[in-house]
């Protein structure tokens, strides 16, 4: 994964986030008309895009931290979404036109049902929460989203997985007609993902399809993407058209394009450190470029949720 650049650097980071979103704030105030504003935790208004449909029926969830959100210009303006470009800015300018649908999304393997379905019919069945989640990328910087999704568990269970489904794998949409990225080689596409089916019945993992009680943008992964918050951020793979029920542990992008680098369950962990830099505290977005960097927790936090997951595995072999 790249190293951020100076140039990447972007204005809320420089000004404090309050600051930034006042001002920000001020100079939409003439220009927005009963536009909604939505209260963040910290008590900032947050003025979600207003290209996103809203969502309703949105239950809270007590896995959601009380921790401030960040903006919903951070959120959806420093990304990384490879098949709109490797800067982190790229898929804020490159996702504009992507069409999130129509949208089908195809189940196959080791499951009682299977089939295509469109996506408003995948969804009929599951209830949408509100998930607050820490984010931590394995560039060791973080963001607190306030994500509306899915269960994941829900999901599985829906598809009637059989003994033999051990882990359930996601794909991304592969279109260089509309995913510029998609024409340069900079990984194998599609994007590929994967998790244990212990992993994706975890009551923490979600399918994420808004954020700020909004429909998700383009450049976060519309329509829908994976979020498992004690996971680095490259496995919460987005813009997915397929989940497929295997036997054996499936093929994962980033650990395909440098195995040394980037395992296959990719937990946060502060004491192994990545082999070009250290794992062991993280620069949450927004905090100011001269704020001091915090602390990363093991699991990002949510150890009480998921260590049982790993008992008895080397942690520093299975990175
Ligand atoms: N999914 C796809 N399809 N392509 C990508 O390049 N990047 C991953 C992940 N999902 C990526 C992806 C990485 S490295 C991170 S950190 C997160 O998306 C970033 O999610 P965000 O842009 O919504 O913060």
């Amino acid at each position: 994964m790249l190293i951020r650049k100076p140039a990447d650097i972007r204005p809320s980071e420089i000004t404090s986030e309050t600051n930034y979103i006042n001002r920000r704030d001020f100079i939409r105030a003439g220009a927005i008309a009963g536009g909604s504003l939505i209260a963040g935790a910290a008590g900032a208004a947050v003025i979600p895009d207003t290209r996103q449909a809203a969502l309703s029926g949105i239950k809270k969830s007590e896995f959601s931290t009380d921790e401030a959100p960040n903006s919903y210009e951070d959120i959806t303006t420093y990304n990384n979404f490879y098949e709109f470009g490797t800067g982190k800015s790229d898929p804020f300018r490159n996702a504009e036109d992507f069409k999130p649908r129509p949208w089908s999304i195809d189940v196959s393997g080791h499951a009682e049902k299977t089939g295509t379905l469109d996506f408003e019919d995948f969804m009929k069945p599951f209830d949408l929460e509100e998930r607050i989640y820490r984010m931590r990328c394995v560039e060791a910087w973080s963001m607190v989203i306030p994500w509306v999704g899915i269960s994941l568990a829900d999901v599985v269970k829906h598809f009637q997985p059989t003994s033999k489904a051990k882990f359930v794998a996601f794909e991304t949409l592969n279109d260089p007609k509309q995913m510029s990225g998609v024409r340069w080689g900079s990984l194998d596409w599609p994007y590929r993902e994967g998790l244990t089916i212990e992993e994706a019945t975890n009551p923490l993992s979600i399918l994420a399809v808004g954020i700020y009680g909004k429909s998700i943008p383009n450049q976060n992964g519309a329509p829908i993407r994976l979020v498992t918050p004690w996971k680095y951020g490259f496995k919460g793979i987005k813009s997915i058209i397929r989940i497929n029920f295997t036997s054996s542990r499936p093929r994962t992008s980033w650990n395909m394009a440098a195995p040394q680098e980037y395992g296959f369950y990719a937990n946060v962990n502060p004491s192994v450190s990545h082999p070009r830099w250290s794992q062991a505290r993280e620069r949450r977005i927004g905090s100011g470029l001269f704020a001091d960097k915090q602390e990363t927790l093991m699991f990002n936090g949510y150890g009480e949720h998921v260590a049982h997951l790993y008992k008895g595995l080397d942690l520093r072999r299975n990175y």
